[in-house]
């Protein structure tokens, strides 16, 4: 098993390092908190939401093996595969696939052994719909709909117009209540749980992640053992070891002592976009309450670096910043630059020009006044995927305690929904 590191030598704010001293007993108290599931500060209604952290890495290898025998099931009957969910229920299930199988414009273009994948529900777009709707049309198609609460109007739309052209029929929702649940009921499509206990933007190691990941045939028991994994190092290292504990005292140590509001999350690698926009929601949506919170901004080096890359460099100094670092790639290029404007490139490959300049971005960064750290991922693999994501949760819902929130409700969110759903007609 190889491990996933924090590195966080560039976490400075004019040359100085936070003080974590400061911060270590809320840290650990908060981490209690978390695993004993008592707190109100932790629930939603009366359910404390720590599935993902109690529950989801310690899932049987028994209900993996029947998620995998009904997704490869699935994977052999059908042509193309739509997964239709907004938030939780559609960033990890894409990250995932495109950082393990690769980024869907292309793969979806090769005859491969999976089928091609398309997400809906995440937006209401008709052309764009429309398009995957023709794209579609006349091969054999699976529909999986996701939506924890069920009453979701993006998804519930997506799937009202996409339902029509399905083979087959999945639904990831309530095991209990809700829309999607009574209506999965009556019209016995396959059902997966989405826990009671595990939110939407913590939910990618639960069936939410998993069912799609297995459709694309990820190894998700290797997914769930780095999770599994880094759950056990959280609980078990020290906090001057202890890659969550850490990363959530420097998060909240520089928005409130250093008065940060930003934090950039980059990467230079093209299959970890998706977990950059996954770190998007999880951030935002459990430490944007009270007034509070990090605004989190996805950037993919070098392309962003001639963009928000001026205002990272010279503008306000109000961000720190995290870097998703690959330190072995799987596939490489070896660059033939004779007579072209790099000549001095010649026999070097495109992985050490990147990380060159990714580094250099870093080092850049760091001078003009960012603090910046890194998760240093030693290879892309569902085994470090599953740690990546695991250390992530546990650090943002230590963000959010520390902030003094529920980290695990979203009210604004929900204000939005219905304020919007009156405007469209509904209730
Ligand atoms: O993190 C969350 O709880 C949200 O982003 C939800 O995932 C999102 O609103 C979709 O909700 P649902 O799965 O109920 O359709």
């Amino acid at each position: 098993m190889k491990d996933i590191r924090l590195d966080f030598e560039h976490f400075k704010d004019q040359g100085q390092l936070p003080n974590l001293a400061e911060v270590r007993d809320k840290v650990e108290k908060y981490h209690r908190v978390l695993l004993e599931g008592k707190d109100a500060v932790i629930k939603d209604r009366e359910v404390p939401m720590t599935g993902w952290k109690t529950e989801s890495p310690f899932i049987s290898d028994e209900d993996l093996d029947t998620i995998t025998a009904a997704a490869k099931g699935l994977r052999q009957k059908i042509d193309d595969y739509i997964s239709i969910g907004i938030g939780g229920s559609y960033l990890g299930i894409k990250a995932s696939i495109e950082a393990l199988v690769g980024p869907l414009d292309l793969i979806n273009l090769e005859k491969g052994n999976i089928p091609r994948i398309f997400f809906l529900g995440n937006h209401m777009d008709p052309s764009y719909t429309d398009a995957v709707l023709k794209l579609t049309k006349g091969r054999k198609v699976g529909v999986c709909v996701i939506s924890k609460s069920g009453g979701t109007v993006e998804p519930a739309i997506a799937f009202a117009v996409a339902k029509g052209s399905a083979n087959t029929i999945i639904a990831i929702t309530d095991e209990n209540k809700g829309a999607l649940h009574d209506l999965a009921k009556k019209e016995k499509y396959e059902t997966f749980p989405v826990p009671d206990n595990v939110g939407g933007r913590y939910s990618v190691t639960s069936p939410v992640g998993l069912f799609g990941m297995a459709v694309a045939g990820i190894d998700i028991k290797e997914f769930i053992a780095g999770a599994r994994y880094a759950e056990e190092q959280t609980r078990k290292n020290k906090f001057d070891k202890n890659i969550a504990m850490l990363r959530a005292a420097m998060r909240f140590i520089a928005y409130d002592k250093w008065d940060k509001k930003i934090e950039v999350a980059s990467t230079g690698i093209f299959d970890l976009k998706g977990v950059t926009y996954w770190m998007q929601q999880l951030g935002p949506e459990t430490e944007g309450k009270d007034g509070k919170g990090l605004w989190i901004s996805p950037e993919f080096y070098t392309q962003d670096a001639h963009a928000n890359g001026q205002m990272i460099q010279q503008g306000e100094r109000n961000m720190i910043e995290t870097f998703l670092m690959l330190e072995d790639v799987e596939t490489d290029i070896t660059i033939s630059a004779r007579g072209t404007p790099v000549e001095y490139l010649d026999g070097k490959t495109m992985s050490f020009v990147n990380r060159a300049f990714v580094e250099g971005l870093r080092d850049a960064h760091f001078e003009g006044g960012v603090p910046c750290m890194s998760y240093n991922i030693p290879e892309l693999s569902a085994n470090t995927l599953g740690q990546l994501y695991q250390y992530e949760m546990n650090a943002i819902a230590l963000g959010g305690l520390l902030l003094g929130l529920n980290p695990f409700v979203q009210p604004g969110v929900q204000m939005y929904k219905d304020i919007a759903n009156k405007k469209s007609g509904g209730k």
